[in-house]
């Protein structure tokens, strides 16, 4: 293990990006490399520290890119690999770091590897994929693009067997009980990181080996492959990051972090803790978030986790109970066009149907949960989203940057674009809802925002506290405090409708003044008495403590 990491991430705040979906440079009508390198001040202005670029190798798009047809390119229609190399060197430039998506787990059925597979048990790449002759084998593994597919196994007619597939049945599973798939990933894995990159998200982790009479998830082998490729990065690239996407229970994510030494991943999204951040503003209950916090395991002092709001996917409600996801789906997808395989397909605004104080309120918890905060690209200025589209691309549709045609995005044809902009009359049309308003706006979201990531900034509690829950007895207030070596931050946040009063047991901190972290303003200095606070609304206070 290395121990001459910085630990950078468990500071920042990450900004995730579709290069599809950002800015067309060359008017093809979808975004590209050139476009995004010329949106980097933008995104540094925002005052995020990490990109994760969303896959932007060939790729016959099927699933946005996670159907990866060449993993040594960049897709033609976002440029070409000096493209990628000056849009590093920008990023750089501006101290922004960059990790881009790894997809391990397979490839498009389009790749070289599995059109050569098909051609029979004989072909060398066979052996890249995993076949069978019988749909019985692996029985126990969950399908999970319910939407789509009835089994992970589909037939080929030309190799005539049955291959393996845990997402779309165009996306076959590599084979990792084969070593030259071993091979094969740390070949790429050296080729993208020797361009620059700050590290990768790893996609779908939990899937890589099958075994018979499991799930076919978080294996061992599947960890010991990892722990693998994470030595290999702290020897050659000791600055970088590993960040996993496995969609799980805190307890199974655990091993992903290493074996109680931290080797394995340095980051995992905290997939649970997202619905229930929406689950407590309309349950007006912190109990679920308590819960789920609680439950989550101690990680090893050099991991963090990666929390977000929103994010490319559906808002998905595996991690929660039959209940939750039944309340889940009654207040936040009214309209069965939202539902998406086991979730959600909206964006944030219209989940809270465009209440700034509950966007706020949301943002107030995830700058202030522990973890490393995510930021999905277009929420920042409150951007809608389209259910009508395919897929997931109601919540992928172009960056509107101000009220030209495509909404600044592109100069192509408005048919041409690979998704419409969001042009419905109504509140999110990009002629209101755009960066250019949002920025000459003083009071905008944006500008909120900006100004609240920037006073995260201050305070390395955030990123690096431990927490601890005070328990008023009023439950509607969720409050909680972040301490790390002489910093105390204390978040009081009311998650209803109607304003609440609430009295706080603060007589650890008796005589320290109380200060709104925002303006400055002081508070009463904690007395002898529980300290009192009336809060309006949806309102949070973010306070530090200052010693007497
Ligand atoms: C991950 C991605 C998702 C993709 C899937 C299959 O879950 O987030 O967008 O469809 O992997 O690659």
């Amino acid at each position: 293990m290395s121990t001459s990491h910085s630990l950078w991430y468990k500071d920042a705040i990450f900004y995730e990006v579709s290069p599809r979906a950002f800015k067309d440079a060359n008017g093809d009508g979808m975004g590209d490399f050139q476009g995004l390198t010329e949106k980097l001040d933008y995104i540094a202005d925002l005052g995020v520290n990490c990109i994760w670029l969303l896959p932007m190798y060939p790729s016959p798009l099927r699933d946005d890119g996670y159907d990866i047809a060449d993993y040594y390119n960049i897709h033609p229609q976002l440029g070409n690999l000096d493209d990628f190399k000056t849009f590093i060197a920008e990023a750089k430039k501006r101290n922004l770091r960059v990790i881009a998506d790894l997809v391990l787990n397979h490839t498009s059925d389009q790749h070289m590897w599995f059109q050569e597979a098909r051609k029979g048990p004989d072909n060398p790449y066979h052996d890249y994929y995993v076949w069978s002759d019988d749909i019985q084998k692996y029985s126990g593994a969950r399908i999970i693009f319910t939407d789509t597919e009835r089994s992970n196994w589909t037939w080929d007619e030309s190799a005539k067997r049955f291959y393996w597939h845990r997402f779309f049945s165009h996306q076959p599973d590599l084979n990792f009980d084969n070593p030259k798939v071993h091979e094969e990933m740390y070949k790429v894995f050296r080729f993208w990181m020797d361009l620059g990159l700050d590290g990768f998200r790893a996609d779908a982790v939990p899937y890589l080996y099958e075994r018979e009479g499991t799930n076919c998830e978080n294996l061992p082998e599947t960890h010991d492959f990892l722990k693998q490729l994470r030595a290999y990065m702290d020897e050659h690239y000791p600055e970088a990051i590993l960040l996993g996407e496995a969609n799980q229970w805190p307890e199974d994510v655990l091993p992903y972090f290493g074996d109680g030494d931290g080797d394995e991943f340095h980051m995992s999204f905290h997939f649970p803790i997202m619905p229930r951040l929406y689950m407590g503003i309309r349950q007006e209950d912190r109990g679920s978030l308590e819960w789920i916090i609680n439950r989550t395991p101690a990680i090893p002092a050099n991991c963090q986790w990666a929390i977000f709001l929103r994010n490319h996917d559906e808002l998905t409600l595996e991690m929660v109970t039959e209940e939750e996801r039944a309340f889940m789906v009654r207040e936040y997808a009214p309209n069965p066009r939202m539902m998406c395989n086991v979730g959600i397909r909206r964006r944030l605004f219209p989940l809270v149907e465009n209440d700034r104080r509950q966007a706020e309120l949301l943002h107030g918890l995830l700058l202030s949960l522990p973890g490393s905060p995510v930021l999905y690209y277009g929420d920042e200025i409150g951007m809608g989203d389209n259910i009508y589209l395919p897929d997931r691309f109601g919540v992928r549709t172009p960056m509107q940057w101000n009220d030209n045609r495509n909404a600044g995005f592109s100069n192509a044809k408005p048919s041409q674009l690979y998704v419409p902009v969001i042009d419905d009359p109504g509140p999110y049309h990009y002629q209101s809802v755009n960066v250019e308003a949002a920025q000459e706006n003083q009071t905008s979201f944006y500008n909120w925002l900006v100004n609240l990531i920037e006073h995260r900034e201050r305070f390395k509690a955030f990123g690096r506290g431990d927490i601890t829950f005070l328990h008023p007895a009023n439950r509607k207030i969720f409050t909680y405090l972040r301490r790390y070596e002489n910093e105390v931050v204390l978040v009081v946040a009311n998650l209803s409708r109607s304003p609440q009063p609430v009295e706080l047991d603060l007589s650890e901190y008796q005589g320290y003044q109380v200060m709104e972290m925002t303006s400055n303003v002081p508070f009463p200095v904690v007395g002898a008495a529980s300290y009192q606070l009336s809060m309006s609304p949806y309102s949070f206070f973010w306070f530090y403590l200052v010693k007497p």
